[in-house]
């Protein structure tokens, strides 16, 4: 009996295969490898003593995908496969649209077609779009009314619907969805961490970047906002913790009476909000000195503050995170300083350091 877990590849993905193997599931890893490499799973097959089933398919590519499911006893489903880029989504959304939902209903198709209901599904907080549009909806919970600003946040917007319209039509399909809120570090062997592929859009990956000279400095993106430095809220979790909820969605999901179905959504996130001049001063701490950054105008889309109100997963799942901003931090530089350009030494580029 086996979990598949699609994008298992990817940075969130394997780290959670890291955490289901060594709590003893058996995995079997779906990924085309658009936005990873086959050496984050070689690493957790060393991490874990394990070796673990691989099969290089597009998501899109049913045929494919069924013979998966012919050759494994698939008994649940972890969704992480998609793009995940906001800007690149509103230039080429049918791209997304082609990949995330067409991704996703090829799958679910082929889960019916072997009756394999079980599926927790990565959302993201995303889909809220601005809540500082509402009054006393921050911390967010997931009663929070959904509003995502771009293509991207509307497919993960789109899977939720389409997997509540699944579950309606037929009471046996359980989904969790998980709206994560901002994952950072690495796991604190430095085997297996973020590496993404060009200029970094997110805080921590571009911030690392700069620690090793392979950026000049950090543009932080506005200090107008009205938080105690003037820089943006978010809610950072540690990537490890948020592996950690996949295990505990599961385990909720099975422990529901054999005839039950389910669709619910859970926020992971710690439900504590942290400022980007937090997170730059505790990954600086992190390094061992003030890394250099610039402060520039707004970037276009972003909101104040996006702090999770943690509680429903807190109390339903029994899970909660537990390691800090400081901690993730930390990861992050081990991992860095490890693996400075990603897997691969193919990395290096005539762009690198520009
Ligand atoms: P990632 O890009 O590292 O991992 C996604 C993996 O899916 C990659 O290995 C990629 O090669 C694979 N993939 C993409 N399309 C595929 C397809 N059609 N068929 C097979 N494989 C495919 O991203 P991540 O940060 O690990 O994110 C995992 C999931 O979590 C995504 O669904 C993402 O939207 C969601 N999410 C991420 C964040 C974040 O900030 N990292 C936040 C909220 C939600
Ligand atoms: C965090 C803060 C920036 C980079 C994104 C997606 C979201 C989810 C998580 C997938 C913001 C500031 C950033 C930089 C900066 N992903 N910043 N300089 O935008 O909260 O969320 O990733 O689902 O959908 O939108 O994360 O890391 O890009 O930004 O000042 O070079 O850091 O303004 O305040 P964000 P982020």
């Amino acid at each position: 009996m086996s979990i598949l877990v699609t994008g298992g590849a990817g940075y969130i993905g394997s780290h959670t295969v890291v955490e289901l193997s060594l709590h003893g599931y058996s995995v079997v890893i779906v990924d085309n490898l658009v936005n990873s490499s086959y050496d984050s799973i070689s690493r957790v097959e060393y991490l874990v003593k394990k070796k673990i089933p691989f099969f290089n398919v597009d998501l899109r590519d049913s045929e494919a995908l069924s013979k998966v499911f012919d050759q494994y006893k698939i008994t649940g489903v972890i969704h992480f496969a998609a793009l995940k880029a906001v800007g690149e989504s509103t230039k080429i959304p049918l791209d997304y649209y082609e990949n995330n939902v067409g991704g996703t209903v090829s799958l679910l198709k082929v889960m019916k077609s072997h009756d394999v209901k079980t599926i927790v599904f990565s959302s993201s907080a995303t889909v809220y779009g601005d809540a500082t549009r509402f009054e006393n909806m921050i911390p967010i919970p997931e009663e929070c009314p959904l509003g995502p600003t771009n293509p991207y946040g509307n497919t993960k917007l789109t899977i939720e619907n389409i997997l509540h319209d699944l579950y309606s039509s037929d009471h046996h399909w359980r989904a969790a969805v998980l709206r994560y809120f901002n994952p950072i570090g690495a796991h604190p062997s430095g085997l297996i961490g973020e590496d993404p592929l060009g200029i970094p859009n997110n805080l921590l990956p571009y911030l690392a970047q700069v620690a090793v000279g392979r950026r000049e400095k950090l543009s932080v993106f506005g200090d107008d906002y009205d938080s105690h430095d003037g820089t943006p809220i978010r809610d950072y979790i540690h990537v490890v913790d948020l592996a950690k909820g996949h295990l505990a969605a599961l385990a909720y999901l099975h422990k529901l009476n054999p005839d039950d179905g389910l669709y619910r959504e859970w926020n992971l996130g710690t439900g504590k909000g942290s400022t980007v001049f937090d997170v730059y001063h505790a990954f600086s701490k992190a390094v061992g000195r003030d890394l250099p950054y610039e402060v520039v105008g707004r970037r276009a889309g972003d909101v104040l503050n996006l702090t999770a109100k943690a509680t429903r997963a807190n109390t339903e799942l029994g899970w909660k995170a537990e390691l800090s901003v400081e901690q993730a931090c930390k990861d992050l530089w081990n991992w860095t300083t490890k693996n400075p350009f990603g897997f691969h030494v193919d990395h290096y580029s005539v762009n690198d350091g520009a």
